[in-house]
């Protein structure tokens, strides 16, 4: 069968993550999808760039619109960012019929109603997992695995830049805007790291989690948002002293009274896993009423990470696009002329 056709919109970093690890694990990742995925056009201002990570792998161009204009892509990754552009490019791509993968959690969380009806309307899909967490999936995992329980509340560390942050506050007793110089310098942060620091960030990615979990429409507005400016080098040492760790928590909560939805400081016993979560990881606590409390960590940016989650998302797509019903869900066929490795 002929692979599916993708066009990314976006060479930067994930980008050149996702074009990287689709070719180093195709074999692999061919198998699983029960169809090969392949990058056919990229497009990126900067086209220099652009060739520079595919090299005659994909037809560069430097205008979208030739991908979402283009009869044989199927899918078209959204890596641009933002609200403006992208927004326009993915509302496109659902009305000439693409399904699209985004990692864009501010236009989800903002404009997520629009998009879904819109991909809803035209009998799309609009897949984003890379959007929440990076490399951890969470998405699926509220969609999937835990698609049996009622989610009691969900809990996490969900903004790498500012674990970071406070981690090295705690580790080295220094001040914010010190410790935020180095999570620039380690490229971490931002240039303008206000979405992170403020709570932001974070506060897209809950919007996001509590949707899925609780079934309502995205709702950014209604956050209440904190980030962590505010935070001196003593707090995070008188806390220690007390017992807890300062963390930056994305929290969504059902309620009698409502779903609460609010990003900011917390403090957390330092016995729970979550209070141990350093440096620039990622962790999400899910409470469901069937399941009790899960955990899940890992990487929440950098390249392969999140391509890690944009493949994903292609290959669940891919399946429900191939014609063989047996590769609709995740499979242990075991196919002996491709397999290398037995068991020793
Ligand atoms: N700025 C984000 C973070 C990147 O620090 O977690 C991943 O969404």
């Amino acid at each position: 069968m002929k692979a599916i056709q993708v066009g990314l919109l976006g060479a930067g970093t994930v980008g050149s993550g996702v074009f990287n690890v689709l070719k180093r694990n195709q074999e692999e990742i061919k198998r699983r999808a029960g169809r090969g995925i392949e990058i056919t056009m990229v497009a990126d201002l900067d086209t220099a760039r652009a060739t520079s990570v595919v090299g005659n792998g994909a037809k560069v161009v430097s205008d979208a619109r030739a991908i979402i204009s283009n009869p044989d892509i199927d899918i078209v990754v959204e890596l641009i960012g933002g609200y403006g552009i992208a927004r326009q490019l993915v509302m496109e791509a659902i009305d000439a019929g693409k399904h699209v993968v985004t990692a864009n959690k501010a236009l989800l969380a903002v404009h997520g109603t629009e998009i879904f009806a819109a991909a809803h309307k035209r009998g799309v899909m609009v897949a984003f997992e890379a959007a929440v967490a990076g490399g951890i999936p969470i998405i699926k995992a509220l969609r999937e695995g835990l698609t049996a329980n009622s989610i009691e509340w969900i809990a996490g560390i969900i903004n790498g830049t500012t674990n970071f942050i406070l981690s090295e506050m705690r580790d080295k007793g220094i001040d914010f805007a010190t410790a935020l110089k180095d999570a620039q310098r380690l490229g971490y942060a931002e240039a303008d790291p206000t979405f992170d620091i403020e709570g932001v960030d974070a506060a897209h990615k809950a919007t996001i989690m509590s949707a899925i979990a609780f079934g309502v429409p995205v709702q950014f507005d209604k956050a209440y948002v904190e980030g962590i400016t505010k935070l001196a080098a003593q707090d995070i040492k008188y806390a220690e002293q007390l017992g807890y760790r300062i963390k930056l928590l994305g929290i969504t909560k059902r309620t009698p009274k409502g779903i609460e939805l609010r990003v900011h400081p917390s403090l957390i016993p330092t016995r729970r896993l979550i209070a141990n979560v350093e440096g620039a990881m990622n962790a999400v606590v899910v409470q469901g009423d069937a399941v009790g409390t899960t955990l899940y960590y890992g990487k929440g940016a950098g390249s392969e990470p999140t391509a890690s989650a944009v493949i994903a998302d292609l290959v669940d797509i891919t399946r429900l696009h191939t014609a063989d019903a047996a590769h609709r869900v995740p499979h242990l066929a075991f196919q002996p002329e491709s397999m290398s490795d037995a068991i020793i």
